[in-house]
């Protein structure tokens, strides 16, 4: 039974912690989009960044704030007025806004990070929350690096955020440090200790350095915390986030022990992990639990046999209760637009008719060249077109020369700016041709910082997909590519990561502009 006592609130930050890790970061229309999933699925507050570090992020807020339905709107903040102003503008669209803002309290982070006094620090606590609230009702206050606080000292600060009108408290575990008996206490004492922790909601926010962070984040809750912070596939800094499909189905399988309600639609979470793992090109490792590829697979004699008397011998969960399929080959050459749409859609995907279109008629090309199209397939296939629509650089045709005697040699065709140009280049090894044909067609400074294939399903007319790293001085983007041929994947790849870096760099150009009043 639901009742508010046991409700715990799913907070994700996928698109500001999950953003904020090396290679992850996302153009405006993806955050768009994972945010209007995440809101679709059940979660109660979306982080949607940082407005004050760029106005890139600031615009991302802004947008995310006016379109999203149903979830509460937080963007996060330091300590500082400047900070907290410009969270406050860009929220202030939301239906529901949430300023989150934050101060270290730790000594380590006081001393060296700061570089304040511990009662320096506990002013600015009161003055942060105070002026957040002088802009919505709706504040939350994170002592970073809180396990690792002195205890006294973290409950006068969360006492004095509590004073100045913070309704929700974060007791991050910044550095994964804590363990899970270690994590319940610490909130048990605070909420304990601290005149009126009754008036607000305490929450969780756990990285995932030893591993621990949806076990600490679960204990935290045993603690008396209703709130869980967490991201889509555990993305974050370093070793990321406690994962939210984790925290998700531990609650719904283990009810037991775990006697609490989210608001999450479980069979959203495979297609939310591979919506973030493709905008951010961050692969799901395959025994990832809830939403990695083997999670359902059973390979051993002894375990197949099992699930063929009965699948409760090996599962714990069915596969559908997290939105994975069963039935995952089905389309084909024959199969007509109608069915290719309602496809799109059991996939979750709505296409607008001319992405439709394009999309159809790119599965159809592979159907033509593959025996079978598997589920996995036409989501490459329509998360690609997806990132191709908005594109200035497309790519025509390809063809390559390859084999054991060199040079390899390629010829390319691709349209710039509505130009089709082509170009015929040699290389050390075909891909080698393929990226020198791009250079020559779009001259940049990129560096190339990663290449990798994967096989998006199995047999050797699978689809390869080829993620692709450009590094330019600060600037960092990945592009994912998919076909039949690794080498058209691959020069898909590179030119989605080149249009992602040209639209980063008009950002940026449009940002070294003056606003206008
Ligand atoms: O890990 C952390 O402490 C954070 C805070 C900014 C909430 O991400
Ligand atoms: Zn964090």
């Amino acid at each position: 039974m639901s009742t508010d006592k046991n409700r715990v609130v799913i907070f994700d930050t996928t698109l500001r912690d999950g953003e904020q890790c090396p290679g992850a970061s996302m153009t405006l229309e993806e955050k768009l989009e994972v945010a209007e999933l995440l809101d679709t699925m059940g979660v109660d507050i979306i982080e949607a960044g940082f407005p004050i570090a760029s106005n890139g992020d600031f615009e991302s807020v802004a947008e995310i704030s006016r379109r999203t339905k149903n979830a509460v709107i937080a963007g996060l903040s330091r300590a500082a007025f400047a900070d907290i102003d410009r969270c406050a503008e860009a929220v202030r669209h939301a239906r529901r806004p949430r300023i989150h803002t934050f101060i270290s309290t730790s000594p380590v982070h006081m001393k060296y990070k700061l570089q304040k006094s511990p009662e320096t620090v506990l002013e600015m606590v009161a003055a942060s929350v105070a002026r957040a609230r002088g802009h919505v009702d709706n504040v939350e206050w994170s002592a970073e690096d809180a396990t690792r606080t002195e205890i006294d000292f973290l409950c006068r600060c969360v006492e004095a955020a509590i004073k100045a009108g913070a309704t929700t408290i974060n007791l991050p575990d910044t550095v994964g440090y804590t363990t899970p008996s270690e994590y319940e206490a610490m909130f048990r004492t605070v909420r304990e200790r601290v005149p009126d922790a009754d008036k607000a909601v305490f929450s969780t926010h756990c990285h995932n350095d030893l591993g621990m962070a949806v076990a600490n984040s679960l204990a935290g809750v045993a603690g008396g915390a209703r709130q869980i912070e967490c991201t889509i596939n555990g993305i974050g800094e370093r070793a990321g986030n406690a994962a939210l499909e984790e925290i998700v189905m531990a609650i719904n399988v283990r009810r037991d022990v775990l006697p609490y309600e989210t608001g999450i639609d479980a069979t959203m979470l495979t297609r939310a992990s591979k919506l973030v793992s493709a905008v951010t090109s961050f692969p799901v490792q395959y025994n990832k639990a809830i939403v990695g590829r083997n999670a359902f697979a059973h390979e051993s004699g002894i375990h197949q046999d099992g699930m063929l008397k009965n699948n409760t011998t090996y599962e714990i969960m069915t596969p559908d209760s997290v939105g994975v399929s069963k039935t995952s080959l089905v389309m084909g050459k024959h199969s007509g637009r109608a069915a290719f749409r309602d496809k799109l859609k059991a996939l979750g995907y709505e296409l607008g008719e001319n992405a439709l279109n394009d999309a159809f008629s790119r599965f159809k090309d592979l159907a033509d060249r593959k025996k079978v199209v598997y589920d996995e397939d036409i989501e490459a296939l329509v998360d690609q077109e997806i990132a191709a629509a908005h594109d200035r650089m497309k790519l025509v045709s390809l063809s390559v020369i390859a084999g054991s005697h060199g040079p390899q040699r390629a010829t390319m065709k691709m349209k710039v700016d509505g130009h089709l140009v082509t170009e015929e280049c040699e290389g050390n090894g075909p891909v080698d041709a393929v990226f020198n044909c791009i250079q020559a067609i779009v001259p940049h400074t990129a560096k190339l910082a990663l290449y990798q294939v994967h096989a998006v399903t199995e047999g050797t007319d699978a689809q390869a997909e080829v993620s692709v790293r450009l590094e330019d001085g600060d600037k960092a983007v990945t592009g994912r590519g998919s076909d039949p041929d690794t080498l058209v994947a691959s020069a898909q790849a590179y030119i989605i990561a080149l249009n992602k870096l040209q639209t980063k760099r008009n950002s940026m150009n449009a940002q070294a502009q003056p606003a206008a009043e």
